[in-house]
């Protein structure tokens, strides 16, 4: 990884926090090539991390290993069949990060037989504490996994899945996980107030509860079952709110709300991904 040059094809806000990412890893600028049309950003990106830029997408492929492809899904299409022949040349190794599109979808598009890793961040990992599920097609052989590892652990936790269609149940979990977070801390947050504490008072004890919940449990070796039933005293106050929440059958509206999730992520891939 250490002479591998990684070229970025769009510089919007998950390549800018992969790039960040990277280099805080240890990664070296001269390593990093960004092609971004808006030359704004681009000149933003230099600066800030005094990446190479390179003049159109052809060229990025011309010198990269990896390529990590950071469009919106709505262009990928076009973007792959630019960059085809260059990429039937070179043969390096792809990273999408594109939600919804498939591996077979980005190969056709790029003329079949390439090593590609898909891959399912959320936006967290633009402050690096995102959490990203990854698949490798057939093609991408053990050192380009560890190299799309090392890529994407840069801006978060990585798990690698069993199989691509469970890309969906990802995009439904932690994809969408994080706006799922927020409505509860907001849902907290308004009761907080309703109950007689100051909006500002509210919003802090909600959000950093949120947080400290979530690195307890992160560096616990116990289930988050065990930890809640650890706060859950018999006859005290959060049994009883855990006993409201579970009247109002709170799993099983979390499982029908994912279900939907990744309905809608399959019927997305098939839009997207069609001929
Ligand atoms: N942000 C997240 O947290 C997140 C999470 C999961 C997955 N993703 C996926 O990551 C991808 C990038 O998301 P993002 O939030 O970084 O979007 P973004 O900020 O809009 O970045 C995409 C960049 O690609 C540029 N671009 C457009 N056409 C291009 C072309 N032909 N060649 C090279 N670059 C081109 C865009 O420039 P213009 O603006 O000038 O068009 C833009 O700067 C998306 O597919 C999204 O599904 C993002």
């Amino acid at each position: 990884m250490q002479h591998m040059k990684i070229g970025f094809i769009g510089g919007g806000n998950m390549a800018a926090s992969l790039i960040g990412g990277l280099i805080a890893d240890g990664t070296t600028p001269s390593q990093l090539r960004v092609y971004e049309p808006d030359s704004e950003r681009a000149a933003a990106l230099q600066r800030q991390f005094s990446v190479q830029l390179a003049e159109d997408n052809g060229r990025l492929v011309d010198e990269a290993d990896v390529i990590v492809l950071a469009v919106k899904p709505q262009v990928l299409r076009e973007v792959c069949q630019g960059l085809a022949e260059g990429v039937r040349a070179r043969r390096p190794l792809l990273i999408s990060v594109v939600a919804g599109i498939r591996i077979s979808d980005i190969d056709r598009w790029l003329g079949d037989g390439n090593a590609i890793v898909r891959t399912m961040p959320n936006t967290p990992a633009l402050v690096q504490c995102g959490a990203t599920g990854l698949y490798a097609n057939t093609l991408v052989d053990e050192g380009q996994r560890e190299v799309a590892e090392r890529i994407m652990r840069a801006v978060g936790l990585t798990q690698w899945l069993e199989n691509e269609a469970l890309m969906d149940a990802v995009t439904a979990l932690s994809g969408s996980g994080p706006a799922y977070i927020f409505l509860v801390i907001e849902a907290l947050e308004e009761a907080g107030r309703k109950l007689g504490i100051s909006d500002e008072a509210s919003r802090m004890l909600a959000l950093q509860t949120a947080f400290g919940a979530a690195k307890m449990a992160l560096e616990s070796c116990e289930s988050s079952a065990e930890l809640r039933r650890r706060v859950t005293s018999p006859g005290g106050t959060t049994e009883r709110a855990i006993g409201i929440l579970e009247d109002g059958d709170i799993r099983g509206l979390f499982e029908r709300a994912l279900t939907g999730a990744r309905d809608r992520a399959q019927e997305l891939a098939e839009e997207l991904g069609a001929e």
